[in-house]
């Protein structure tokens, strides 16, 4: 806990776009917010998330994935150095190991493109689409060691009409991603 505000020094880490980071980068701008954040991590050296971490002067780094161990390890040492107590993964695309989890030994977050436990892993959209589901949402759960599994902390549907192309969908859904990300970290850091 970072002492002189009570704000929770979070780290992100990305893989991609970013809309989810610079949400949170919003939320987390207001005065009542409980997180700091204080990294952004990704494993994709052209994420354009990075240009928002930049964009708001946030300290941000690219770590090569070469392997998961190596990966784990620096990523644990940066942790470590910057005082990190939470990780938020927003459109992180690699599985972070058990003995990661573990040894960090704090919460990790992450949002996910359906309702779980419906659809995890990729391709959600399209799936929904395909069977025919009436609605489709969003979901920020904690992580463990199984793939989009962990505790649900808050989650939203918006309905899928007969009309919803993928992109459609997506870019529905992201519009809650957006809106119950912050939502579910005051949820989490009040309530757990
Ligand atoms: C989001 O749909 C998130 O739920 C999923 O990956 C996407 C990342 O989007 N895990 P962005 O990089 O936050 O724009």
């Amino acid at each position: 806990m970072e002492k002189s505000s009570g704000k929770r020094n979070t780290a992100i880490l990305i893989s991609g776009r970013g809309s989810n980071l610079k949400s949170l980068i919003k939320y987390s701008k207001k005065k009542k917010s409980l997180i700091k954040i204080v990294l952004v991590v990704s494993n994709n050296f052209n994420a354009k998330g990075l240009n928002y971490a930049n964009k708001y002067k946030i300290n941000n780094i690219f770590i090569k994935y070469s392997n998961r161990k190596i990966f784990e390890n620096r990523l644990l040492k940066l942790l470590k150095k910057n005082n990190v107590d939470l990780i938020c993964l927003a459109g992180f695309m690699k599985i972070l190991s058990g003995s990661f989890i573990k040894k960090f030994y704090r919460p990790i977050l992450n949002i996910h493109p359906s309702l779980l436990p419906k659809y995890k892993g990729l391709n959600t959209h399209n799936r929904a689409i395909q069977n025919k589901d009436k609605y489709s949402g969003a979901t920020v759960h904690i992580v463990n060691e199984k793939l989009d599994s962990g505790k649900i902390i808050l989650q939203e549907k918006v309905k899928i009409l007969k009309s919803d192309s993928v992109r459609n969908l997506e870019k529905k859904v992201l519009k809650i991603e957006h809106k119950i990300y912050p939502k579910a970290i005051i949820r989490f850091l009040t309530s757990y």
